[in-house]
């Protein structure tokens, strides 16, 4: 995990705010800040987009309640994974609409679909052990299924939620028992469903998911729309891959002409708030082992676990020094952690990099505060949105 150093855009929303952040960082040694503006701007290109009918934010990306009210304010619906970010939700804004909320709870206790049901959520169901064990709570009833299409995807192993070495999802192989099922138990399957991972760069994902469920559809004559999942990327700086917004939408309206019966929808988490976020922190020590660097900042693996985890890459920046013309050294970062996965991994960085320096990681606004963790017992960063 190499740091390419390729030239960043000077556009990036925190390079032009780089004067209040570094003021900003004279108060704490880490703060998480989020850009508001960046976040409507992924709104809105989600919104352009002519093929999708419905958006829901994949909170688990980041439950920040200030983000959620840009996002809440913006008529953007939630996808939920458990009880407690149903309630978190409902605390936060009383008065949204139980439709707004969509649950996709996997291999949940009997007691949360009870729950979820009587609460009157849109639940989607990713096994037939549900229906087969509990018909009693799904008889006469408007479900969701969720299907495993085959194929997983993703930027690692474990953000692949697809495949048979998957736990998610209705293997395609029983899909005729789940139309017996559905039939016998007089369920209306008004929605068919499918993710198969976080941060695919294929636009072809999603079309091949929108047909194959468009296909699955067609056995039930209750389904009304298609929820193609969420996973898409933002633009990687570190390699200029992206995915273009166009083709995706052109390619889904084609097959929407297909199958004009289905609304599409879709339930992205990373895109409508990745870039929003930065990791401020500052340098604490510095050390070497003969050849090697090691530049220590603030905080570690208990804010930002998608290095270790992931082997993820995150843009590193010494705020401090982004305009000085001195060469640079290959260091690796690392945290305070009692860890040695403590490590934001290899980084160009400035020379003349000295103690509380103001460092930025970029890009963690999905993923980042809502993985983070009192390990350690350090204390966890404050969030600011500006
Ligand atoms: N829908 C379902 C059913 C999901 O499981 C997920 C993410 C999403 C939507 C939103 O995916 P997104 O658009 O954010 O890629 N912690 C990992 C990502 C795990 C995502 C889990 N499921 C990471 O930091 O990369």
């Amino acid at each position: 995990m190499i740091d390419s150093v390729l030239p960043l855009q000077e556009s990036v929303w925190w390079l032009q705010k780089r004067d209040h952040l570094l003021d900003l960082a004279k108060n704490q040694l880490n703060a998480f800040i989020y850009d508001s503006k960046t976040i409507e701007r992924s709104i809105a290109s989600l919104k352009n987009m002519e093929s999708i009918d419905k958006i829901f934010y994949a909170m688990k990306a980041n439950f920040n309640p200030d983000l959620l009210r840009i996002l809440y304010d913006f008529n953007i619906n939630f996808e939920c994974v458990s009880p407690g970010e149903v309630k978190f939700l409902i605390k936060t804004f009383p008065n949204i609409g139980i439709n707004r909320i969509l649950f996709t709870p996997n291999f949940s206790p009997k007691d949360e679909y009870i729950w979820a049901m009587n609460l009157g959520l849109k639940v989607t169901i990713d096994n037939l052990y549900p229906l087969k064990e509990w018909p009693e709570i799904f008889k006469n009833k408007n479900i969701i299924v969720r299907i495993d299409t085959g194929h997983g995807e993703g930027h690692h192993k474990h953000v692949k939620t697809a495949g048979k070495e998957s736990k998610f999802g209705i293997h395609l192989p029983q899909v005729k028992e789940l139309m017996v099922l559905v039939k016998s138990m007089d369920i209306n399957i008004v929605g068919i469903h499918a993710h198969n991972g976080s941060e695919i760069y294929e636009v072809n994902n999603w079309i091949t998911i929108a047909e194959q469920l468009a296909l699955i559809g067609k056995k039930f004559n209750t389904t009304k729309f298609l929820d193609i999942g969420g996973g898409f990327p933002t633009s990687n700086h570190s390699d200029n891959r992206s995915v273009s917004m166009k083709d995706l939408d052109d390619g889904l309206l084609r097959i929407k002409q297909k199958y004009p019966n289905y609304k599409f929808w879709i339930e992205p988490g990373r895109y409508l708030v990745a870039e929003s976020g930065i990791l401020l922190t500052h340098i604490t020590q510095m050390k070497n082992k003969g050849d090697k660097k090691f530049i220590g900042v603030g905080t570690g693996m208990n804010t930002l676990i998608r290095p270790a985890l992931y082997d993820a890459h995150h843009e590193i920046i010494n705020l401090t020094r982004y305009y000085d013309n001195t060469v640079t050294e290959l260091v690796e970062i690392v945290g305070p952690i009692c860890e040695s996965g403590d490590s934001f991994g290899m980084h160009r960085f400035k020379k003349g990099s000295r103690e509380d320096d103001v460092i930025l990681i970029a890009n963690v606004g999905a993923y980042g505060s809502s993985m983070s963790s009192h390990y350690n017992l350090r204390e966890l960063p404050i969030e600011i949105i500006l």
